[in-house]
């Protein structure tokens, strides 16, 4: 059973956390969407879920999500998926299309690894393994915040290095192997018909701008925002901007 924050009433909006992340990293928007149901799950294997059967794969996390919203009883939802949540939310939309009403793809992509990216990640798992996530925090978090967050909140750049640190070493690489045996998306976008919302931390080194908005631009009728002073993880470094994005997104489904 995957651990899940329910919380609030109304039409429901459902949060998919990236990577080396866990459903903490949208705490800010779940505290504060007034009016809607705010299901946030930690994927098999990250935050406080146990690891799934069988090896992770995007078509494994979008099941597990759709076995989350049959608990709940919740037949349709606003998915929200930032950077591996948007790759899963891809593989929502494949698995159980009927029960999306509203998309929010945040600092994602929609192709595939390259091979350089494939080596990247198997360099990567090999040093998760030796060293545990603490190399995961090495790699990732000079390129998940933005320079301005990084100047001003020091404090809290520490935070986020000892979450990254205390996630279980199996699910850190069960999750490195799903992104990078991920299928390319790209031929899904033109064939998405709900409404959408692309958006992108103005500085993210990872899923730069220019990719949201050619997703944005291969989405039929998708807004883009994005949004100044944030990096890699605009749902903590420039909170308000996500949710008032998001509460807009979900009062027009
Ligand atoms: C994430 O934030 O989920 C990761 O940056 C995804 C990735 O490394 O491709």
């Amino acid at each position: 059973m995957q651990t899940c924050d329910v919380v609030g009433q109304g039409p429901a909006i459902l949060f998919v956390h990236g990577f080396p992340l866990d459903r903490w990293m949208w705490h800010p928007q779940v505290g504060a969407l007034d009016g809607f149901l705010r299901v946030a799950p930690d994927l098999p294997g990250l935050g406080e879920s146990p690891l799934g059967e069988g090896p992770a794969s995007m078509a494994s996390y979008a099941a597990a999500l759709g076995r989350c919203l049959d608990r709940l009883h919740l037949e349709s939802v606003v998915l929200c998926g930032l950077s591996m949540g948007g790759y899963i939310a891809f593989e929502c939309l494949r698995q159980w299309p009927e029960r999306i009403a509203g998309l929010a793809l945040l600092d994602t992509r929609a192709d595939a690894d390259t091979e350089e990216g494939r080596r990247g990640r198997d360099r990567l798992i090999a040093e998760v393994r030796t060293r545990g996530a603490v190399a995961a925090a090495d790699a990732m978090l000079p390129k998940l915040v933005g320079t301005t967050t990084a100047e001003a909140k020091p404090a809290w750049l520490s935070e986020l290095r000892r979450r990254i640190e205390r996630s279980p070493v199996e699910g850190v690489v069960a999750a490195l192997e799903a992104i990078k045996a991920r299928p390319d998306s790209t031929p899904l976008l033109g064939k998405i018909a709900v409404p959408t919302l692309v958006l992108v931390g103005a500085e993210d080194v990872i899923t730069p701008p220019p990719l949201a908005e050619a997703m944005a631009g291969a989405i039929p009728g998708a807004s883009l925002v994005v949004v100044p002073g944030a990096g890699h993880l605009p749902t903590l470094e420039q909170p308000h901007a996500v949710t008032e994005a998001l509460q807009s997104l979900a009062r027009r489904v």
